[in-house]
């Protein structure tokens, strides 16, 4: 009964350009360890969920890709999206074919892009909410102790009288603006949302029939098509009509039957270069050259990837952030990393 759907449709466009549309984050060996994210999770998941009960939904120009990095993973567990449009939808058409395997099936949804530390505890974690998922009709998410100010993430609001490891949401608030990010910290019983979710599949079908009606009423139609020859014909038809929302806004914000279990374990989404870089080793004077051999000098916390030099040589730069491709050389101070995903759009509409 227990299945998971993993979220691989994503473009990564803060790490550009070694993250693009036609090779996104997830599927780079981004940490430099021999494998790449998306297969470090497949992996990671596959230690509480038996392998053939996790569906990769993921943009249709990427299964190929997909393919090749699990290729011990029979076809109909890929499941092509014939558009982008965010993971709203894209969780359900993975909860409705999930529900028609298993009508008492329990899902796990996770981001496949992610760097979690203590695998153990992590599961643990999961096991925990599958079985509070069960008993009750709950979305339950994972929260994470914040400890500054990000806005690009969810903040929950939890119910601070109870003592229980799971504790009721109070309220959720999907990439707040900066000032109230901070006030969110100062207020103190607030967690960040680890986009890691756990529901039964009936119970978040219900939740999308509730909160986002029209999208439920067009997946609706394909009840019988579901795990069928049919089924990529009614996608090809009819994906593209759903609502570009992903789930936080959709669904976490507007339900009252959210829950959290607040982790304490290391967890890291990757987000941006130095959040990276967090996870690697550094030098004397915090340089990180995740490809090539460093000649440094007088030059401090800069991050470098550079997959096709051998040695990279700095004098006097510091806190930069130096990524190349085969086509692209980009330089930007670490202050600014919020900003590439405006700078690549900026260079994708000019080239
Ligand atoms: N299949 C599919 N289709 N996957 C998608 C799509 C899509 O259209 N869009 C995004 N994804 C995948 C991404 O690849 C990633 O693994 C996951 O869904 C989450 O999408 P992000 O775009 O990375 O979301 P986010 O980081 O802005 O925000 C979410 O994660 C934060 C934690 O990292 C939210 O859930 C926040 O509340 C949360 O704090
Ligand atoms: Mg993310």
């Amino acid at each position: 009964k227990y299945y998971a759907i993993l979220m691989a449709g994503g473009v990564g466009s803060r790490f550009w350009p070694s993250s693009k549309a036609s090779n996104p984050k997830q599927f780079i060996d981004i940490l430099g360890v021999g494998e790449t994210l998306f297969q470090t999770t497949f992996k990671r998941l596959s230690g509480l969920i038996p392998a053939e009960n996790i569906y990769v939904l993921t943009n249709k120009k990427y299964v190929d890709m997909v393919k090749e990095q699990i290729p011990h993973v029979k076809d109909e567990q890929i499941v092509p999206e014939p558009e982008m449009r965010n993971t709203a939808p894209s969780i359900l058409l993975g909860a409705l074919k999930i529900r028609k395997k298993n009508p008492d099936s329990l899902i796990v949804v996770a981001p496949s892009d992610h760097w979690i530390k203590e695998e153990a505890e992590f599961m643990d974690s999961i096991q925990e909410a599958f079985n509070y998922a069960e008993e009750e009709d709950r979305l339950i998410t994972l929260g994470i102790e914040p400890d500054h100010p990000n806005t690009g993430y969810g903040y929950i609001k939890y119910d601070e009288s109870s003592d229980e490891s799971i504790r009721k949401v109070e309220r959720f608030t999907e990439k707040p603006q900066v000032k109230q990010a901070e006030r969110f910290l100062e207020e103190g019983n607030y967690v960040w949302n680890a986009g890691i979710f756990i529901w039964s599949s009936k119970f978040i079908v219900e939740s999308f029939k509730e909160h986002l009606p029209e999208m439920y009423r067009l997946f609706e139609k394909g009840d019988e098509v579901w795990n069928t020859k049919e089924e990529e014909d009614f996608l090809e038809e009819n994906y593209s009509k759903a609502a570009n929302v992903s789930i936080d806004y959709g669904i976490m914000e507007k339900s009252d039957s959210v829950f959290v279990i607040p982790v304490s374990y290391s967890w890291n989404d990757l987000g941006t270069w130095s959040s990276v870089q967090k996870e690697l080793p550094q030098d004397d004077n915090g340089n990180t050259s995740i490809n090539s051999r460093l000649v440094a000098d007088d030059s401090e916390n800069n991050i470098i990837s550079t997959p096709d030099k051998k040695i990279v040589v700095l004098k006097g730069i510091s806190d930069y952030i130096i990524v190349e491709d085969k086509d692209v050389l980009m330089i930007v101070p670490k202050s600014e990393e919020q900003e590439i995903k405006q700078i690549r759009e900026k260079v994708m509409k000019d080239f």
